[in-house]
């Protein structure tokens, strides 16, 4: 299967916990130019204690810069960014300004590692409903990757063109994503490391796997 997907059109990616969310994005984006990953789970930290790649297939301080304070991200020469907050930034009014740096800037992608961690249903950052409805016209778009589909704001969801539904523990969880769509399909999981592909507007569901061995 191959998906080619616009630096204009917005993604979503539901999935439990270790299904495969981040990887997919990290394999997907990696092939996109000016990416900005919020890093709100501290993955990067993670990944540097255990001697791991930061960015499978791309190299720190040429591809991607790690910041953990936003006012160093003007500084940054890299065309990708990983900004993972130190405590006192992990606010909403932090995010807010990081999407709309992103807004602002324009032909960017941002990577939501985890929406719950910035928005819940009726509260969310401005500048997310601001990339959600108007980001296209800019090429500014938005990942937004989560473990729970039923705890996210409708604004997404309603804006998303691609999803890639990994396995979800509860059934509200996968009624939530059918209801969205009108595709039944979601209502059963994909399997073990596979996923559901669905564009919105076609009247089709792909089960799918990402192989990169
Ligand atoms: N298609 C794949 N092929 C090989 N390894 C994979 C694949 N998908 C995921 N993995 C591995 O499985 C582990 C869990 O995947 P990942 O970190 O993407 O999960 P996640 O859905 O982002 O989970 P969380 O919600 O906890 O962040 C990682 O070590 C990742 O490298
Ligand atoms: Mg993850």
């Amino acid at each position: 299967m191959s998906v080619t997907i616009g630096t204009d059109e917005h993604v979503f990616i539901p999935g439990k916990t270790g299904s495969g969310k981040s990887f997919l994005a990290e394999v997907y984006l990696a092939g996109f130019n000016h990416v900005v990953k919020l890093d709100t789970k501290g993955e990067v930290f993670e990944r540097r204690k255990k001697k791991q790649p930061i960015w499978r297939g791309l190299i720190e301080g040429k591809d991607f810069t790690v910041i953990e304070r936003l006012k160093d991200i003007d500084k940054v020469e890299t065309p990708k960014i990983i900004y993972a907050p130190v405590f006192e930034e992990q606010t909403l009014e932090y995010y807010d300004s990081l999407l709309k740096w992103v807004y602002l800037r324009e032909n960017t992608t941002i990577w939501i590692d985890e929406l719950m961690s910035i928005a819940e249903v009726s509260k969310y950052p401005p500048y997310l409903k601001a990339l959600m409805t108007r980001g296209r016209s800019k090429d500014a778009s938005v990942w937004a990757l989560t473990q729970r589909p039923m705890d996210i704001p409708t604004i997404v969801l309603a804006n998303t063109t691609h999803f890639f539904v990994f396995n979800l523990n509860l059934p509200q969880d996968r009624k939530k994503m059918a209801e969205t769509t009108g595709m039944f399909e979601f209502l059963d999981n994909p399997g073990y490391r596979n996923f559901w592909y669905y564009k919105d507007g076609e009247d089709d569901v792909i089960n799918a796997t990402l192989d990169v061995s």
